[in-house]
């Protein structure tokens, strides 16, 4: 039930309560007073009666107090009138109707009569006893008052009611207006779960202290719902973050694991054909040393030559990539002139070009020769890249090298490229070679080299934090592999942290 009809009800019951307390009060005290006066009035009428039966009585007229008492008549109320002389023997009487009579002796009046009031009076004269007179009447007249006091009582008692009611209704809502406002507030609140809402607190007595308090609770509840919602994001967040890291660290561990597998799979399958070769020649000049003529044995000593250099060759380039590759390298930086580098690297390669009669066309651009790098490694880069272009370009072709110095914002950038006349790089593997055993679909026919050599010039040039790349020539004849790196670093020994096959294989996914 609301507090409303509470309250309401409350007011009423105590008002009706009191009304009827005041209203009973009230009505048996003038009932009781009225009693009172009644019996009062009757013992005078009864005195009266008494004086005027004095000589009746003293004389025995006897028909004349009966006549005397004939006056009641006029009185209704009074039912019994009884004269008795001054022996208590009855004297005269009045009587209506047969209900009641007087006693014969004055002894045996009764003091109290059911429904009635009695009063008896001595009649004396001179001052002797001479009678008794006793009256009797019924309560009509209290009975009357008795009536309309209840009736009076009622209507008294409605009308307070129905005044409290309407004053109940009216005033009952200072007290319950703001509570119900607050209670409903509340009801909003948990349902829509709006914690910026706020009560009323203009109220200037407990309900305004009440509706304070439910604003600060509501503050708290905001500042820890918006906590608990930060804490949520945050650990969402970092449930994310720990499951890409995750995700990250599990990519990695395959892509190690792959790159493991691939590189055993290369390393044998590299090792297999100069091994099968070396094997094979050895068994033949083994069976046939005796046979045989020292040119055809010589011929089996030289394949077996060319297959252990060829195993040579590849475990020097799997150690030089797996020096390059993992964990920390030395790299002794020191300023040079990169025409003196390229024709070094010239040098190594001359033996190869005139053998296969290609001519080499050095351009180079005067300005700006000067460069700090590790000359030792930039040497085997260009070696590396003129090897490339020798074996890949026909014979009676030229080669060139171009250097120059780009002048980028406040660092000079070194670019170097070869350029040959040769087969070129199938569009989409130009990338590719620089992988680790990858040869191009244009010539791998397993004649060539290891498959290393790229990917140990892209592991120099990034330690010389520098690019290199490859393309094919303009003009569709031949390839091109530029790199750049900048050309006044710092010079001295540095140790270079080199990427690990892993990222490698991640960066290549
Ligand atoms: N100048 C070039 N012209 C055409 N293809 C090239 C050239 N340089 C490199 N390649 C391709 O890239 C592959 C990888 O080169 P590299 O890493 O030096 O290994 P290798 O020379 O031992 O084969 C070569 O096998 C070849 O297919
Ligand atoms: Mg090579």
């Amino acid at each position: 039930m609301s507090i409303k009809y509470k309250l309401t009800m409350m007011m009423m019951g105590i008002s009706l309560a009191a009304v009827l307390l005041t209203v009973t009060a009230i009505t048996s005290y003038l009932i009781y007073d009225m009693h009172d006066s009644k019996l009062k009035e009757l013992a005078v009428t009864a005195t009266l009666a008494g004086d005027r039966n004095s000589a009746a009585i003293a004389f025995m007229d006897n028909k004349r107090a009966r006549s005397n008492l004939d006056i009641f008549r006029l009185n209704p109320a009074i039912k019994l009138a009884c004269i008795y002389d001054a022996k208590g023997n009855a004297f005269a009487a009045y009587e209506t109707g047969n209900t009641i009579s007087c006693p014969p002796k004055a002894d045996g009046i009764p003091a109290v009569l059911p429904e009635m009031l009695t009063a008896q009076s001595e009649v004396r004269q001179q001052g002797e006893r001479v009678g008794v007179v006793y009256l009797a009447s019924d309560t009509r007249e209290i009975d009357t008052y008795v009536h309309k006091a209840i009736v009076i009582s009622i209507t008294v008692a409605m009308v307070v009611s129905l005044v409290t009611l309407l004053l109940t209704f009216y005033f009952q809502r200072t007290i319950s207006g703001p509570i119900l406002e607050l209670a409903a507030k509340a009801q909003m609140i948990t349902r829509n779960r709006d914690y910026s809402l706020v009560a009323n607190t203009s109220y200037p007595d407990e309900t305004g202290i009440l509706a304070h308090a439910f604003n600060d609770m509501l503050g708290e509840v905001c500042k820890r719902d918006l906590e608990l919602r930060q804490s949520n994001e945050t650990l969402e967040h970092k449930v994310q973050e720990r499951t890409h890291q995750f995700e990250q660290a599990k990519i990695k561990a395959e892509a190690a694991s792959e790159a493991k597998t691939e590189f055993l799979r290369n390393m044998s399958h590299e090792f297999r054909t100069p091994l099968h070769a070396i094997v094979s020649f050895a068994d033949y000049g083994v069976n046939e040393v005796e046979t045989s003529q020292p040119l055809q044995l010589k011929q089996y000593f030289e394949l077996i030559q060319k297959g252990a250099q060829r195993i040579s060759r590849l475990v020097n380039e799997v150690l030089d990539l797996a020096k390059l590759e993992h964990g920390e390298h030395m790299f002794l930086l020191q300023r040079g002139d990169i025409h003196d580098l390229v024709q070094r690297s010239l040098e190594m390669v001359r033996p190869m070009m005139q053998e296969k009669h290609i001519g080499i066309h050095f351009e180079a651009d005067t300005s700006q020769n000067s460069v700090v790098c590790d000359h030792e490694k930039i040497v085997q880069v260009l070696t590396n890249l003129l090897t490339n272009a020798i074996k890949f370009t026909p014979e009676g072709r030229n080669i060139s090298v171009h250097t120059r110095t780009v002048p980028v914002e406040d660092a000079p950038v070194m670019e170097v490229s070869v350029s040959d006349e040769g087969v070129g790089i199938p569009e989409g593997e130009q990338e590719l070679i620089f992988e680790s055993f990858r040869q191009s679909s244009r010539t791998n026919t397993g004649a060539g080299g290891t498959g290393l050599g790229l990917a140990i010039c892209r592991s120099i040039i990034k330690a010389h934090h520098g690019q290199i790349s490859a393309r094919n020539n303009v003009n569709g004849n031949g390839a091109c592999v530029t790199f750049t790196m900048p050309a006044a670093m710092q010079e001295g020994r540095q140790i270079v942290q080199m990427q690990s096959v892993e990222e490698k294989h991640e960066n290549a996914a």
